[in-house]
């Protein structure tokens, strides 16, 4: 009787799913968390995970080059981050002898490590709040723009006694919570970063975008770097005489690996999020603006995919493209069904239904009924300007004569411009895409938000095709030989060019007439969320909220956990090299896998290495090569991506739905050592078993 009973238990503990948490939280305000994060199995203290007085995990994460994260793994510098964030590096390194990206690159030495002008890595060395400071001055009674000059004035005095461009250091005032709060941060930045690693391509982008958003997912998306000082360890521009870094903190390795509920924690810098948005915006994401641009990208697709498969020059010459067209578009997918999925909309309106009757005896009565009036005018303009984006400036050749065109007025060479387009140009994709692109812009947008040029043109023209035909025929821009002949004396004549006056006429109609509307209405949208923001902290004044993402260091803490994406179906959370034999296919790129690991499992004793897990941290867009600790802070992975079902988490979190995806790092000690044979980088890690 009391076995079963402490059985029924057990069970019962089992069964209650553990709810993921919600949540980028501001590493300085961590203490308020740290309670929920010990219960649900984390053994750092608040000071561990940041600290001004002492290294902490913090010193060891950085922002890598513009939009991703990357961590300390040595005392001598070394540094991992996503394949995919290098790969911009590996490929400017790469030529047809060595090619980096299909061959993969292991420097064996110091020496073979390779150099990246432009690349920094920031450590972010402190942040606190200053809104005292950067609104001393303001009055109540003043304007919005007399705060913005209050905000502006305090916020460059501030950043200008601190900023020292010899040493590195730079600091930012950034509003956070829709600037009802402002946050200095100050970062250490530093410049020689040199390429140590990288799998082929065949592992490090293995499932390419047929598995890009998905779960099981067996990619090995990491790639390796240093970072360089000077003698006395500051950052400095690239020169043979730095010296590896010596990092306040570095990551600890752990090989214990992982399993559901296990506690992990991500830190990194994730891009962009907005959780406190009115039903109104939500609404135009999930209805409006996804579905449109997954159709219009959808048509691009198709129309490169049909290209690609016939031939394998296109295929490469395009694959790169295609796949920065499909990342979105596959990401707006799960978007739109999960805001519908979980009812947002809805959700917020019965939300804002109890705000609305709290708000009438106070400041915010009519807050929303304004906020929503702004969303109606502003829509249209940003619909066309979204339409813009999606189809008339995805057309290649309008683009490039652009492009060409400003490199002449500024007296450059076209060249290496002219050589970098021709390489990866398909003209039919472009000519068909044309067509497609010009008839979803004429079709979709009433004629007050079309150029004037648009009709004209058309009517002139009789069809889209006629319009194509003598575009391509006629511009100059689709001959290789006459655009490396073109100079600055060719301008005047580049005006009667029909791709150029195309460009010019729909760009110069998306600077006067869509821009300064939309940005006029976005400020005051912003404006309007500043109080909104400020009344929900009111409003629910137990709620502990956590400021929107904007590419400043964050800690998401969760579990591993698998999930059901739908009826029947479980996801466990650990995938194997198992899984990356059941996809290998020499006949399909994206699962096509090196044969030395064909060999390698060949030998036996390998079908249970880990290769990547889930997780319900809550991460974003800039959080890929962020580290993922356990709950002693030491490393076990390298977040790179999420599901597409759960990809509202940028609007709404859904504790079911949302998992984010990490490299397991045994996989990447093991391609390391097996694939790359690059041992001697494993000596200078420290390992915690
Ligand atoms: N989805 C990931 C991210 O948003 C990976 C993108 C790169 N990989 C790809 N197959 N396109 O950055
Ligand atoms: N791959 C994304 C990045 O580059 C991370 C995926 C996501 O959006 O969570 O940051």
């Amino acid at each position: 009787m009391k076995k079963s009973f402490l059985l029924f238990l057990v069970l019962l503990t089992a069964l209650v799913p553990v709810r993921a948490d919600e949540g980028m939280w501001l590493p300085l305000l961590i203490s308020s968390r740290i309670a929920d994060m010990r219960a649900k199995g984390c053994r750092l203290t608040a000071e561990d995970i940041y600290s001004v007085n002492q290294a902490s995990l913090k010193d060891a994460v950085v922002r890598f080059g513009g939009g991703c994260t990357g961590e300390v793994v040595s005392p001598d510098g070394l540094l991992f981050t996503n394949h995919h964030c290098g790969y911009g590096q590996i490929q400017q390194h790469s030529t047809v002898e060595h090619d980096y990206l299909k061959d993969g690159f292991w420097a064996m030495s110091r020496a073979e490590e390779l150099p990246n002008p432009g690349l920094t890595v920031s450590f972010l060395q402190s942040m606190e709040d200053v809104t005292e400071r950067v609104l001393k001055g303001y009055k109540p009674s003043m304007t919005n723009g007399q705060r913005d000059s209050v905000v502006q004035a305090n916020s460059r005095i501030l950043t200008e006694s601190i900023n020292n461009p010899a040493k590195g250091i730079r600091s930012t005032v950034e509003g956070l919570y829709y600037a009802n709060q402002y946050f200095l941060f100050v970062y250490k930045i530093y410049s020689d970063v040199r390429l140590v690693g990288a799998p082929p391509s065949s592992i490090g982008k293995f499932g390419g975008d047929t598995d890009n958003w998905m779960w099981p997912r067996h990619t090995g998306d990491f790639s390796i770097f240093r970072i360089y000082a000077d003698k006395n360890n500051e950052p400095a521009e690239y020169s043979k005489d730095n010296v590896p870094y010596k990092p306040k903190r570095y990551f600890t390795i752990s090989r214990k690996g992982v399993k559901e509920g296990d506690f992990t924690l991500v830190y990194g810098c994730p891009g962009t999020t907005k959780e406190y948005v009115t039903s109104d915006e939500v609404r135009y994401t999930g209805e409006v603006s996804d579905p449109e641009k997954i159709a219009l990208r959808t048509m691009r697709l198709d129309i490169q995919k049909k290209y690609m498969s016939q031939d394998q020059a296109v295929r490469i010459q395009y694959s790169s493209k295609n796949a920065n067209v499909s990342n979105a578009w596959k990401k707006w997918q799960g978007e739109a069904k999960g805001l519908a999925r979980r009812k947002t909309v809805e959700s917020k309106q019965e939300f804002e239904a109890r705000f609305r009757k709290w708000a009438e005896n106070n400041e915010y009565k009519g807050l929303l009924e304004e906020i929503s009036a702004l969303y109606e005018q502003r829509n249209p303009y940003f619909r066309a300007q979204e339409y813009y984006n999606e189809t008339v400036s995805t057309i290649e050749l309008l683009a490039f004569a652009s492009r060409i065109y400003a490199t002449l007025e500024q007296g450059r060479p076209v060249d290496a411009l002219t050589e970098a387009f021709f390489k990866d140009y398909y003209q039919p994709i472009d000519e068909e895409a044309f067509v497609a692109m010009m008839g979803a812009f004429d079709k979709q947008l009433s004629a007050d938000f079309k150029p004037a040029y648009h009709a004209q043109k058309l009517a002139q023209y009789g069809s889209l095709e006629a319009w194509r035909n003598d575009v391509f025929a006629r511009s100059v821009f689709t001959d290789k030989a006459k655009v490396l002949k073109l100079t600055k004396a060719d301008l005047p004549k580049l005006e009667a060019d029909p791709a150029y006056e195309m460009y010019k006429a729909y760009n110069q109609w998306y600077r006067k007439d869509l821009q300064p509307v939309v940005s006029r209405l976005g400020q005051q949208i912003s404006l309007a969320n500043r109080r909104y923001m400020k009344a929900q902290m009111e409003f629910e004044p137990n709620k502990d909220f956590y400021p929107d993402a904007n590419r400043t260091l964050r800690v998401s803490y969760g579990q591993v956990a698998g999930y059901k994406p739908s009826d029947a179906i479980y996801y466990s959370p650990v995938s194997t090299l198992q899984g990356i034999i059941e996809k290998d296919n020499p006949d399909i790129f994206d699962y096509n896998i090196p044969q030395t690991l064909r060999d390698i499992y060949a030998e036996g004793g390998h079908d249970d290495q880990p290769v990547c897990f889930l997780a319900t941290n809550h991460t974003s867009g800039g959080n890929s090569g962020s580290p993922v600790l356990n709950a002693d802070g030491q490393l076990i992975g390298i977040n790179f991506d999420r599901v597409w079902e759960g990809t509202m988490s940028d609007l709404a979190f859904d504790p079911d739905f949302c998992r984010n995806i990490s490299l397991d790092i045994r996989y990447l000690l093991f391609v390391v050592e097996k694939i790359g044979h690059a041992n001697w980088l494993l000596d200078e890690m420290t390992f915690a078993d």
